[in-house]
């Protein structure tokens, strides 16, 4: 073996040392970028109310708490939330389609077809009826419960209030749904 031959065996065990210590490096970097600011897994907020006002952050979604908010809900002021709604919706009996169609007896009525209404695609293929479950996931986030459908409307984050709407929205009919359990 020459000198030659030492050296470029030397040269290739160096860079393998290198190479094994930059990749190192380069992990060690890669792991402290990403340790999380505090231990443990982060949870949806689930604290109450805070006393800073309406800055505060809203409750986590989950529509078996907004359901069981309905019975006792205030019909008069789901009047007021839906007061959001009327510059696209009708809510009187036989009232006109808007933006967005009429919006009377829409509990338990089947999705995406009111007479006259012309609705995305999108909004057909979610179908069924508008159960009270399927009706608070909607109107609590439309783009995400019938991704694509052409409301814009960016929904009612507030469980009261969403509650509040259903109760009033329920009331929308000749035979009055019972409240859900
Ligand atoms: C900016 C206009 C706009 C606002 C505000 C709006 N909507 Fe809509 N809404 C629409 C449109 C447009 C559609 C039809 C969507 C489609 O076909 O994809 C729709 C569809 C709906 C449907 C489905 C009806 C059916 O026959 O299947 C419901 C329920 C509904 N809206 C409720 C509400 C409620 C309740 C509010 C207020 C809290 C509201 N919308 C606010 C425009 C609006």
């Amino acid at each position: 073996m020459n000198s030659f031959e030492l050296n470029k065996i030397a040269g290739g065990v160096l860079a393998a040392l290198l190479l094994m210590f930059g990749s190192r490096t380069l992990l060690d970097v890669f792991a402290s970028e990403h340790k999380p600011e505090k231990a443990g897994w982060a949870l949806p907020v689930t604290e109450g109310p805070a006393a800073s006002g309406p800055a505060a952050p809203a409750a986590a979604f989950n529509v078996a708490e907004v359901l069981g908010l309905v019975s006792k809900a205030s019909a008069d002021s789901g009047k007021d939330v839906a007061k959001r709604c009327l510059q696209c919706h009708t809510v009187d009996k036989g009232g006109k389609n808007l933006v967005g169609p009429n919006l009377y007896g829409l509990v338990n009525r089947k999705v995406a077809a009111h007479e006259g209404f012309s609705y995305s695609e999108a909004l057909k293929k979610h179908g069924g009826d508008w159960s009270w479950d399927k009706l608070a996931e909607y109107l609590h986030d439309p783009k995400t419960a019938a991704p694509g459908n052409k409301m814009a409307f960016n929904g009612i984050k507030d469980n009261a209030e969403l509650a509040d709407l259903l109760a009033y929205l329920g009331k929308l009919s000749d035979t009055p749904p019972a409240p859900p359990k």
